[in-house]
């Protein structure tokens, strides 16, 4: 009977201790642990949702003229988001945004702060290419807003540099423009989060106006300042 009194004790007593992690005799972890192969498996899971959604739009006159949807290229888990125009001919032709003469230009630039498509996302405003290189309408514009805001929102990138006056003004509103805009960060809300977001010059901008690069390195080197003060860390495929 004392025994078993004793006992009682000893196992309440432990049990009021927590004597599992006492003796437990590696270090107690409290960070979770992020399951990146499941998360990356999600994302995967919402882009292809995204990119069918894209697919079955109706009544687009762009997918009439197009060949191809260009969707996205680069790393899904980056934290670095691009956004482009449209697709040119070659990227109609391959189904990859940014693979044309603009797109050997933006690889450079993004070269000249050690980055590349392993590293960055990438995607446009239509995803499909607009006739003879036109400009997208607005009306293109908005049709095509909402899967670019649901895109952003599955990637989730901290930060989002957008290319070009066409991306500026589908994200930042109509009433702002490139030459003021650039060179600064705008905190954005797009769906729950908060990215901080920088406008540069677009690369087939750059080509014809050659004397404005020096511009676009300013804000590349805000972007490379942006990811040590974020502590964003370079993600590989
Ligand atoms: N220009 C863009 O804006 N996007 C592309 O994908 C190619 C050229």
């Amino acid at each position: 009977m004392k025994v078993n009194n004793k006992l009682t004790k000893l196992i309440k007593y432990y049990n009021l201790i927590n004597h599992n992690l006492i003796f437990r005799e590696s270090a107690i972890n409290r960070y979770k642990k992020k399951d990146l192969k499941n998360e990356t498996k999600n994302i995967t899971q919402q882009l292809n949702n995204l990119e069918r959604s894209i697919s079955e739009i109706k009544n687009c006159s762009l997918k009439n003229y197009a060949t191809k949807m260009v969707f996205s290229d680069g790393n899904p888990n980056s934290k670095i988001m691009i956004v482009g125009e449209g697709p040119g001919a070659n990227e109609d032709k391959e189904g990859v945004p940014f693979v044309g003469r603009a797109g050997q230009l933006l690889d450079k630039m993004l070269k000249s702060i050690d980055l590349d498509r392993e590293n960055v996302y990438i995607t446009n405003v239509v995803n499909y290419r607009p006739p003879e290189n036109r400009k997208p309408t607005d009306e293109e514009i908005n049709r095509y807003l909402p899967f670019l805001e649901k895109h952003i929102n599955i990637i989730k990138p901290k930060i989002l540099l957008l290319l070009g006056s066409t991306a500026l003004n589908a994200i930042l509103g109509n009433e702002v423009v490139i030459s003021k805009a650039r060179g600064k960060w705008h905190e954005k809300k797009i769906g729950k989060t908060v990215i901080s977001t920088i406008a540069s010059f677009h690369p087939a901008f750059l080509m014809r106006q050659p004397e404005q690069k020096k511009l676009a390195w300013i804000d590349l080197k805000m972007i490379r300042q942006k990811m040590r003060d974020l502590g964003i860390k370079k993600i590989a495929f």
